[in-house]
């Protein structure tokens, strides 16, 4: 599907020739409505067998002349719209085909194309250069020219669909047409159009005819018509549409809504099944992915879904100055999320998840398990019920996972899916597509599972289901938390023990959490395994607040003079905390108050006060604990006296973006002094300018600049900002609590 750009289209308003609807209904009464509203100059003529509805249009200033004869307004027209009936139009066509002038174009508003198509091959030859077939995706339940609306087409999406020969300035009159309608214009072949139409237009109108028609038929109608409220109105209002019409739509467009009524008896009758069987978790899992899907729908068309999210255009302006105080809790921690969802619908019985991060990334986790058959409740303020299926109890997804720009998910769904007995595929946006999946296939293919990666071993990954997985023991050639969590997660389906040495301790939530579900996972010194054939149980998770959200605030609160804040509940797990231990020997001020543990996991809240910073060779065995900080750790090092260094951080550039060259790269506009090496950075602290910077889609780059701006001194642009919204929803808002400035600037596609 193509959207058309046409805003440089020369405007069909200044038509000086005239334009001609054959057919004045609802449809061809809107359009010359919506033309005469819009200062369209020609005149215009309509035509139809119903001396009534030209009487009508005249009377309603729609029309200057029209009658019951096309022959006679014809050549007066540069433009023929043909708002018939669908079976009219082919004969209407082949007569129009005699009279045409050169350089007359016409098109129609049939909502079936490829039998209109049809019937003018059979009638002409061939579909016309001069004739684009259209067909404008708005109506209402009334019909005749009497309830012609001048805005019927606003915002409303047009369907053409040329030709392969179409002449390409006749396709443009008719997008300007539409265009100045008000309508959004899209190119769409003849027979994807009508398969469109068939499950989002036809099939629904048919079910709404037929529910109102059996109801009718019953003896207790009058009751059931007293009583019928909400559901019923809502359901069955299109049941009022033209009858003649739509048996006409029906007999045109026989096959695809045949093929789209097949797909829904399947699925009544699957629901059937269930309510027969009072199978309460097969219909939440139906009920529960509807629901989702009709919210995300909404979304889809705001632009606000992360199925979209590539295509959106966010910029935050970040005020220079500003100030760090209160008292604020941040999302929850994403690596728990992703794990909770995935632990909790693999487990027996329920899972309750508290402080779910209602980001894009632990979404589309979420998402991709309930197309695997998974009944999952809310999320609803961080909130979550999963009614687990087992460890064996997944289905096959009706398509491939869509993963989002979430590198987590992939890798460890990498793990989850090669030990299934159906096939899936696994891809993901743009930044997603370019990350290395090498590092998960080739130790799962060494415990035998299927794996095909894209090329250079990126997504997307297919995974072959129904192998027998063995236990390996498996060096990690980086320090990986994802890798390591992956191959653990595999280790459950496979036959023996799974065993994987970490060159430096990496974030260790996945073992917490499988042992907390009742699947023990030893450690050994170096090394985490897990043996096959266990289950997990369902219980509670609560996930803290992001200590990488967190990071944020850390840095925005120690380089503010007068900062005061605390941020409550933060994990602190201590493959995490290296961002505080890197801090405080910076000379930050963080204090750790309230500690607990909750859900095996250690929490705290935590104070923090302006303080001095210092450069600091930042100690290697800090990276892999501050792996996802180092960006704003940055923006503390640009504020500390003297150089920071950091080494031995290769894995930054692989991440959501090469972190050290979108860092530097941002840096180098603030005016940072700093020299980018192949496995690190040296940062001269300083004052610095404003400007404006990259983010690269990355969300954690964008946030870091956004902290950069309490020192700076001008505001800073930050491009490509949607991405924040993966991990940290509601960052802006919650940094404007505290006393930063930032405006989200733009936002749209
Ligand atoms: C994560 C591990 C880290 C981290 C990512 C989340 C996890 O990735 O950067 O944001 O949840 O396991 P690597 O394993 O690639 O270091």
């Amino acid at each position: 599907m193509s959207e058309q750009d046409i805003s440089n289209t020369p405007s069909v308003l200044s038509d000086e020739s005239g334009i001609l609807v054959i057919g004045l209904g609802l449809i061809g009464g809107s359009l010359l409505a919506a033309l005469r509203d819009a200062g369209y100059a020609g005149r215009r003529y309509g035509v139809d067998l119903n001396p009534h509805e030209v009487t009508l249009g005249r009377r309603m200033g729609l029309i200057d002349d029209g009658g019951s004869d096309l022959a006679a307004f014809l050549p007066h027209v540069s433009l023929v719209v043909l708002a018939v009936p669908v079976m009219a139009i082919a004969p209407v066509m082949a007569q129009l085909s005699q009279l045409r002038r050169h350089g007359q174009v016409m098109t129609d508003v049939g909502s079936t194309k490829s039998a209109i198509r049809d019937q003018i091959r059979s009638a002409l030859g061939r579909v016309p250069s001069w004739l684009v077939l259209g067909h404008p995706i708005a109506g209402a339940e009334k019909s005749g020219v009497e309830a012609a609306n001048p805005t019927l087409y606003q915002h409303h999406r047009v369907i053409l669909t040329p030709e392969t020969d179409t002449d390409p300035q006749a396709l443009q009159r008719v997008e300007s047409l539409w265009y100045t309608c008000g309508a959004h214009i899209e190119c769409l072949t003849v027979e994807r159009h009508d398969e469109v139409l068939a499950r989002t237009s036809h099939l629904p109108h048919l079910l709404a005819f037929s529910l109102v028609d059996t109801l009718a038929r019953q003896d207790d109608r009058l009751d059931i018509f007293r009583y019928a409220a909400g559901g019923f109105r809502d359901f069955t209002r299109i049941a009022g549409s033209d009858p003649v019409m739509w048996r006409d739509i029906y007999l045109a467009n026989r096959d695809a809504v045949l093929e789209a009524l097949s797909e829904f008896e399947a699925g009544v009758s699957e629901l059937r099944t269930a309510v027969a069987g009072g199978d309460g978790d097969a219909m939440l899992g139906i009920f529960s992915r509807a629901s989702h899907a009709r919210h995300y729908f909404d979304r889809l068309l705001s632009q606000k879904s992360y199925q979209v999210m590539e295509t959106r255009n966010v910029v935050y302006r970040a005020s220079a100055g500003g100030q760090v105080r209160g008292n604020i809790r941040v999302p929850g921690d994403k690596s728990m999320s992703h794990r909770s969802i995935m632990l909790g619908a693999l487990a027996e019985g329920v899972t309750t998840v508290e402080g779910f991060l209602e980001g894009e990334d632990s979404l589309a986790t979420l998402q991709a398990f309930r197309e695997m058959g998974v009944a999952i409740e809310g999320p609803q303020a961080g909130r979550v019920v999963i009614h687990g299926v087992g460890l064996h109890g997944l289905k096959q997804p009706k398509g491939p996972l869509y993963l989002g720009n979430s590198g987590t998910s992939m890798r460890l769904f990498a793990g989850l899916m090669a030990g299934q007995n159906f096939d899936v595929t696994l891809t993901g946006d743009a930044s997603l597509n370019r990350r290395p999946m090498g590092r998960v296939a080739d130790p799962l293919r060494l415990m035998g599972a299927v794996i095909d990666t894209g090329e250079g071993g990126r997504p997307p990954l297919s995974v072959r289901g129904g192998q027998k997985l063995a236990g390996i023991d498996y060096d990690l050639p980086m320090a990986s938390a994802q890798v390591k969590s992956c191959l653990l997660l595999a280790g459950m389906y496979a036959e023996g023990d799974t065993r994987v040495r970490e060159p430096a301790p990496t974030r260790d939530h996945t073992e917490r959490m499988l042992t907390a579900f009742g699947y023990p996972v030893n450690r050994t010194e170096d090394v985490a395994h897990i043996q096959g054939g266990g289950g997990l149980k369902g219980g509670f998770v609560d996930v803290p607040a992001d200590i990488s959200s967190a990071a944020f605030f850390l840095v925005a609160a120690s380089i503010t003079p007068g900062a005061n804040l605390t941020l409550q509940h933060v994990g602190i797990n201590p493959t995490r905390i290296g961002v505080i231990n890197i801090l405080r020997e910076m000379g930050a001020d963080i204090e750790l108050l309230n500690e607990r543990e909750v859900s095996g996991e250690p929490v705290a809240d935590l104070r923090v006060r302006h303080a001095e910073l210092h450069g600091i060779d930042i100690p290697v065995d800090q990276v892999p604990l501050a792996i996802d900080e180092f960006p704003v750790l940055f923006i503390a090092a640009a504020n500390a006296r003297g150089t920071t260094r950091l080494r031995d951080a290769l894995e930054l550039r692989v991440k959501e973006s090469d972190r050290i060259k979108a860092m530097a790269d941002g840096l180098e506009v603030l005016g940072v002094i700093n020299t980018v090496v192949e496995d690190g950075i040296d940062i001269v602290g300083g004052r610095y300018q404003g400007g404006e910077v990259e983010s690269l889609g990355d969300h954690r780059i964008a946030m870091a600049f956004a902290v950069a701006a309490l020192r700076a001194e001008g505001d800073i642009t930050i491009r490509d900002c949607a991405n924040v919204a993966t991990s940290f929803p509601n960052f802006p808002a919650l940094a404007g609590e505290v006393g930063m400035q930032i405006e989200v600037v733009s936002e749209g596609a």
